[in-house]
């Protein structure tokens, strides 16, 4: 079964191409990893697939729903962790989680129980009503997980998930991830730039740069193709040695 299927995906901003022609499926309770350097259009493509952003061509398909005309079902078989932060500082946790399941029309007499249960999941039941602008990133980063899978998706997308997170914040959040997606075969789509991410916890990957895909397979069938013995040199013999400037707004 196909989760995620995107085909001729193209994305331009005025004149700027910043995803070409892009296709790739991801197998339903599949690991799928984005990996590019900066600008590489990641970012672009996530927004397309939740349905923030509409493609300048080509189709998508989640859940088998056409974004193009399904939005909404869309929207509701999945979660998504953008990569800029997204919670409202000045509410608590629970209020935040608790504003997107009525948003969601989650039933209300299993509201608080839910959001209880995702807290609890995330290990930050004890901190429920302390306002969000308390806490440090890694737990911000929990309780928009907590958020996403708050109305039950079948596909969780994250962007660039554990970006300035601290290494024990990071191995937490793997976990928890590779937990739910073994435990309730939830389908992983997630961006990153960091090799050791994608080869410990993808099942599948796509090297991406310049808005194309580069390179896909499992690591092994990458390193294979690019003759290297590491993914890291996979990928630098496809995207070469420049250095990337990170813009000022990412
Ligand atoms: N709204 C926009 N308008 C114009 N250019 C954009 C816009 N969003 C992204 N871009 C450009 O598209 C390219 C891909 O961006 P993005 O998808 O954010 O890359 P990544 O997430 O891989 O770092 C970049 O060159 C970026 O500057
Ligand atoms: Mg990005």
């Amino acid at each position: 079964m196909i989760a995620i299927d995107v085909k001729n995906l193209t994305k331009k901003f005025d004149q700027f191409v910043a995803v070409d022609d892009i296709s790739f499926q991801v197998e339903k309770g599949g690991i799928f990893a984005f990996l590019g350097p900066n600008g590489a259009g990641k970012s672009t493509v996530i927004k397309m697939m939740t349905t923030i952003l509409y493609p300048t061509d080509g189709s998508i398909f989640i859940n088998n729903y056409n974004i193009h005309n399904e939005k909404s079902e869309v929207r509701k078989s999945i979660g998504v962790i953008f990569q800029d932060h997204t919670l409202d500082d000045e509410l608590t946790a629970y209020e935040n989680l608790y504003y997107h399941s009525a948003l969601y029309k989650i039933p209300e007499r299993i509201r608080r129980e839910k959001i209880d249960d995702m807290l609890h999941y995330v290990g930050l039941l004890d901190r429920k009503n302390d306002l969000v602008r308390t806490f440090s990133g890694g737990m911000k980063r929990r309780i928009e997980i907590a958020r996403g899978l708050l109305h039950s998706p079948t596909i969780l997308f994250l962007d660039e998930p554990t970006l300035g997170l601290d290494v024990q914040t990071r191995a937490f959040l793997w976990n928890y991830i590779k937990k739910i997606n073994e435990e309730q075969g939830i389908t992983i789509f997630f961006t990153t730039h960091n090799m050791e991410e994608v080869e410990n916890i993808a099942t599948k990957i796509a090297i991406i740069d310049k808005g194309r895909i580069l390179s896909q397979g499992t690591s092994k069938e990458i390193k294979k193709a690019t003759k290297t013995k590491t993914l890291e040199n996979a990928f630098l013999t496809l995207t070469g040695y420049g250095i990337r400037e990170q813009s000022a707004d990412k």
